[in-house]
């Protein structure tokens, strides 16, 4: 299998503190790898070395067996995507945000791609002329996951991101992951999720900044 991300020897401290210590795991391309462990054990930090947000103390990263530093941060950034658990609508309309990903790739907006993925996730096309004033948590988290997908990634690295979803909209963002996983892209979730826990195929625990299994 080929490996998208190869964590070597990766540590993280800030002054003192030991954030994660020697973190060695392989990421296999096109899995659906869940992330586990208690809070303030290291997950999202973990997660933002390999999304390209903030380098390790120590150690090397290799996204398709280059080093991630090798790679042009913005150029990166849409390969390897995050979605965060609270997600910020910027500017003022959902319009503004389903623009960003054609404005940094130079493209014109493509409305009716644009109305192909509000569908997706059970919204549809008046929610494009919305203030991001007008819409619920759980309408933002949708909107932030299209803006993470709308030109796929290689890599989707999703932060606890159903953590404040009711049922239903979990299962909406569950179907549309799982969609986007079965046509190649690699997914690694954070999650503290009972179900999406019990789901998971293949499973890493962090505890106190180390891999407790692999
Ligand atoms: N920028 C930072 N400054 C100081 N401490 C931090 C910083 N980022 C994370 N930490 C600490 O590192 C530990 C791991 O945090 P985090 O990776 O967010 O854990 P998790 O996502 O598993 O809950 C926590 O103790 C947290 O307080
Ligand atoms: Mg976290």
């Amino acid at each position: 299998m080929e490996k998208v991300f190869e964590v070597k020897h990766l540590s993280y401290q800030i002054g003192e503190t030991k954030i994660l210590k020697d973190i060695n795991l392989n990421i296999e391309k096109g899995k659906y790898v869940t992330v586990v462990g208690p809070s303030g054990s290291g997950k999202s930090t973990l997660m933002r070395i390999l999304a390209s947000m903030i380098s390790p103390t120590s150690g090397d990263v290799l996204f398709n067996g280059q080093p991630i530093t090798s790679f042009d941060p913005m150029q990166y950034r849409q390969r390897v995507s995050y979605a965060f658990q609270q997600p910020t609508l910027f500017g003022k309309t959902v319009k503004d945000n389903l623009q960003f990903p054609f404005e940094v790739r130079k493209k014109d907006f493509d409305e009716s791609l644009v109305k192909k993925y509000l569908e997706m996730v059970n919204l549809n096309e008046s929610y494009i002329t919305k203030s991001v004033n007008d819409v619920s948590g759980g309408e933002k988290q949708r909107i932030a996951l299209i803006r993470n997908l709308i030109f796929p990634p290689e890599v989707l690295i999703t932060d606890e991101v159903t953590a404040g979803l009711d049922a239903e909209n979990k299962a909406i963002v569950h179907k549309m992951l799982n969609e986007f996983n079965k046509r190649g892209l690699t997914i690694l979730r954070v999650t503290h999720d009972e179900t999406e826990i019990d789901d998971a195929q293949n499973l890493i625990t962090i505890k106190n900044g180390e891999v407790a299994n692999v």
